[in-house]
């Protein structure tokens, strides 16, 4: 088995489901030792458990991602995790949400909520991160994004201007640590099954039957093997961006 992480320390904000619990898995197989972050504790634990009983490494921090002092919570807990060499090398921002509906139609009440996991809380733990890892002059940052945070659509462009935003904020620290040995990643998925469409509110009739057309949709450990591999690269070689979608999918 490929243990090529093997003596790093990666944390992983939403680990709880989907693309966040695939990747910390993979990373876990890889031989990185996993900090799970998310606010449902219990699901934390029992994939600290299961990392645990194949002989990986792993710790549960749970927590809200909206919360700045939360966020750098978790970062001290990671530095503070002997078992994990209390060093934090990877980190992967992936916790966030969707919402159904464009500009006319989503639900104005979840508007900030959005804001303040997808671009908010995601960019403290960005800046934390990077500062830590300038002053190591080593690490690797990679973020969520979205296919919607790079091509405009009339039926999620409230949630899309928040991809926007991340992608925006990633590549432009990108710019101001590249020089200090820090690498940034930005991920842009189409669709993958999730939680994420039931938590967006998602429906058959919404969206189920405009994606059909798209085949088989991805899965997340579809994305987290696109994450693998770029971690994979030697540290003169910084993958900035990739988008992976379902094959059948056109848009966005
Ligand atoms: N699925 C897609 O089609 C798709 C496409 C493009 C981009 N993305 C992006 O990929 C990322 C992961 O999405 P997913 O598909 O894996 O969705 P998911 O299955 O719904 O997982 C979302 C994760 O984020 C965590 N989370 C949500 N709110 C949180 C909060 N306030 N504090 C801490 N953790 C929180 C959830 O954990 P708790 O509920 O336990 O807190 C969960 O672990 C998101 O940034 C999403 O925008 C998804």
């Amino acid at each position: 088995m490929d243990k090529s992480l093997k003596g790093k320390t990666a944390i992983v904000t939403g680990a709880s489901s989907g693309i966040g619990r695939a990747t910390a898995e993979g990373l876990a197989e890889a031989g990185a030792a996993v900090v799970l972050h998310a606010r449902r504790k219990e699901r934390l634990e029992a994939l600290a458990a299961e990392i645990t009983a194949r002989g990986g490494k792993a710790l549960a921090v749970a927590g809200d991602a909206k919360k700045p002092e939360q966020i750098d919570l978790l970062l001290d807990s990671a530095l503070r995790w002997k078992e994990g060499g209390s060093k934090v090398d990877i980190v992967i921002a992936n916790a966030g949400r969707g919402l159904a509906g464009g500009v006319l139609t989503s639900d104005e009440s979840s508007w900030r909520e959005l804001f303040e996991l997808n671009v908010l809380g995601a960019a403290h733990l960005l800046r934390v991160a990077a500062q830590y890892m300038v002053a190591r002059k080593s690490g690797d940052i990679v973020i969520l994004g979205s296919v919607v945070g790079r091509n405009v659509s009339p039926f999620s462009g409230f949630y899309g201007s928040s991809k926007f935003a991340i992608g925006a904020i990633a590549e432009g620290l990108r710019r101001e640590v590249c020089a200090h040995g820090v690498r940034v990643s930005l991920i842009m998925p189409g669709i993958v099954e999730s939680e994420f469409q039931e938590v967006a509110g998602y429906t058959e009739e919404n969206f189920g039957k405009s994606v059909a057309r798209f085949g088989k949709v991805l899965e997340p450990r579809n994305i987290a093997a696109g994450i693998l591999w770029l971690l994979s690269m030697p540290a003169h070689v910084s993958v900035n961006e990739i988008t992976i979608r379902p094959t059948g999918q056109d848009y966005p």
